[in-house]
């Protein structure tokens, strides 16, 4: 392939390749990525159409390549691309599993592409879930031959797993193995429960096609988008080649591409640290305030040292001569990082009742609607625990300051509800001589979505929020999202303008946590968006700030954090309290570590406050952190 874009990839790679050992492209949005990919597809497919020969494609399932999808649909829709010289080979299919079930890939494939385009259905190659243990061997052998008996694979599209799968070669796959039966990694398996509903249902093993079989396509482009990603992306990409992350396996590929989102790049060596890679200016980047407070804070945890000790001789020892010659001294330096970061912090997140011309807001809070008092505030949260779990403390704070505390749940939570607890809750009900039995899946879901509420009430109690004051949304595309994969419809967003439009809020709360690998937070900060998006001219919007808030799935890094709320001892044991009237979600059920997300969100709070503590700032009993989240007016 000889698209420029691969070009500039190899090119830009130049200055990174002390660190990267693969070339990466990042775009600004996936959908941009994915055209450029499925752009790349669709000149391969012509070029073979011309010549008379097959284009063969390696394909991939999972979130990533949808857009590449639907692209390539479109394409084939409106500029009548061709796929009568298209064969395919997927990647893997669960095991066992039957290719009708909902999860199948073969399911997936039909729906987001086979059924949208002209392929013959002879050519199209998924390895197949259902076939008999003992036949699993000479069935795999088989499908090796058919891509070797294709001419074998021109182009494989990837995504990559939490654990640095590909395919499902999981940890410990071999450089040489090819396609076969493999157990799934439990991370893989936890980031499949969104599909399947429960840990218990997703199936314990795959067919998958080997290291080998990917390694002798003659082109890879490999994909990976959002937050959840960019840990695995920059071992994959900046480690070494080892068969505890499969997808550094790709590094010896000659023709590899990694197509990312600022996002899934976000750890790599010349994001994170630029000045490790080189000068900023030849990186195009500058020494903007926050890249001085990212260095600053980087360099303070890096030497174990408070901000304002650290000297000339820190800053000149790891790469940031560049800095220092621009403030000529680590002093200045310092006080800058450490002045950025104190700002920050206010215990008065709406702002305080007695400010005056004289007697200013706290800084974070400097804006239009900063002498309103007291404030309307709308804190969506995406399950109905998860505001409490992040930013339970400042919600204590708010209600106690006398705001108008809304809190607005946007997706019911009931497949989050393990059927032990709603067995315990019938059993209650039956006691005081109730019939509702829960048999029937649908009936049971709604029983365990009331169980949510419930608990929700109950903690917005030990909060002080009113039960007037809570909102169940109950977003459509969760309710759906046991029929198919998870997508936005109108009706989604028409629920979240109307709330916003109820209550006309001065500051929104919404969860900015993009780490979570189940994507409800991210389909729900994107149904936000598209909501704001309609009422962004309604003249009451223009008063409104929004702030997004982190904590079950990973924190703010310091140089992202635009306000943090302290909280006092006796503040977080009610945060405890309120945490823990969210019972049915006290067992190990999503977390990949098996620890209590109200453990995890208690450590990630006294974690926060350490850091500052060590930094050389105050030091409290817990701290919530939050990003301004810029909106468009
Ligand atoms: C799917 C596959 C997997 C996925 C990976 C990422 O056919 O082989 O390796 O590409 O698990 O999944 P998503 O895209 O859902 O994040």
């Amino acid at each position: 392939m000889k698209t420029s874009w691969y070009h500039d990839a190899l090119s830009s790679s130049l200055e990174t390749s002390k660190w990267e050992h693969l070339p990466v492209v990042i775009f600004d949005h996936p959908k941009v990525a994915a055209a450029r990919v499925a752009a790349e597809i669709a000149e391969l497919i012509r070029e073979r159409a011309a010549q008379n020969r097959m284009a063969v494609l390696g394909l991939a399932t999972g979130s990533t390549p949808i857009f590449v999808y639907q692209e390539l649909a479109r394409l084939h829709r409106e500029e009548g691309l061709s796929f009568r010289n298209v064969t395919t080979f997927n990647l893997d299919e669960y095991y066992p599993l039957t290719a009708d079930q909902p999860q199948s890939y073969h399911r997936f494939m039909q729906e987001h592409l086979f059924d949208h385009v002209n392929i013959d259905p002879s050519r199209i190659h998924i390895p197949d879930g259902s076939i008999a243990r003992a036949d699993v061997a000479s069935y795999c052998d088989n499908y090796e031959r058919q891509i070797a008996e294709a001419g074998g694979i021109d182009l494989q599209l990837l995504g990559i797993g939490r654990t640095g799968h590909i395919g499902f070669n999981e940890p410990g796959s071999a450089r040489r193995s090819v396609t076969r039966l493999i157990h799934l990694d439990r991370v893989t398996r936890l980031d499949a429960i969104k599909d399947f509903s429960s840990e218990d249902r997703v199936p314990r093993a795959a067919i998958t096609t080997g290291v080998r079989t990917i390694l002798q396509a003659r082109r890879i482009v490999l994909m990976a988008f959002g937050e959840h990603k960019a840990d695995i992306v920059a071992r994959a990409v900046e480690g070494e080649v080892s068969a505890e992350v499969p997808a550094t396996y790709l590094q010896d590929h000659d023709n590899c591409l990694m197509i990312l989102d600022p996002a899934a790049a976000a750890q790599l060596t010349r994001i994170r640290t630029p000045w490790l890679v080189g000068p900023l200016a030849e990186m195009g980047l500058a020494w903007s305030d926050a890249m001085l407070r990212r260095a600053v804070t980087w360099l303070a945890q890096k030497t174990g040292k408070a901000i304002l000790k650290l000297t000339d001789e820190d800053y000149n020892s790891h790469s940031l001569q560049e800095l220092l010659s621009l403030h000529g001294n680590a002093y200045e330096i310092n006080l800058q990082g450490f002045r950025q970061l104190q700002n920050t912090i206010t215990g008065w997140p709406g702002g305080k009742p007695t400010a005056t011309a004289t007697v200013p807001q706290p800084r974070p809070l400097r804006n239009s609607s900063a002498s309103v008092y007291p404030k309307r505030i709308l804190i969506f949260s995406p399950l109905p625990d998860d505001h409490v779990l992040s930013m339970g403390g400042t919600l204590i704070r708010l209600a106690e300051q006398k705001h108008e505390v809304h809190v607005a749940c946007q997706v019911s939570g009931s497949d989050a509800v393990p059927d032990e607890v709603l067995q315990r809750y019938l059993d209650f009900h039956r006691q005081l001589g109730g019939a509702a039995d829960g048999s029937e899946a649908s009936s049971a879901k709604k029983l365990k979505a009331a169980i949510r509420r419930a608990e929700t009430h109950s903690a917005s109690r030990v909060c002080r929020v009113e039960a007037g004051r809570l909102h169940f949304l109950d977003l459509p595309f969760y309710e759906r999202a046991a029929a198919g994969y998870r997508k936005i419809s109108p009706e989604d967003v028409e629920t979240t303008v109307q709330v916003l439009r109820e209550i006309r809020p001065h500051q929104i709360y919404a969860a900015g946590d993009l780490a979570d690998p189940h994507g409800t937070h991210r389909i729900c900060l994107e149904i936000l968006t598209q909501a704001i998006e309609k009422i962004r001219h309604e003249p009451w919007f223009a008063e409104c700030e929004a702030w997004l808030y982190r904590g079950a799935w990973g924190e703010w890094p310091l140089h992202e954090v635009d306000l943090t709320v302290p909280l006092s001892p006796a503040e977080v044991a009610r945060k405890r309290r309120a945490i823990f009237q969210h019972e049915s979600q006290k067992s190990p059920f999503l977390g990949a570590d098996n620890s209590e997300f109200g453990r995890r969100a208690e450590d990630s709070a006294r974690a926060t406050s350490r850091l500052f503590d060590r930094l050389g700032l105050a030091d409290y009993e817990a701290m919530e952190t939050f990003h301004r989240w810029e909106l468009a007016r």
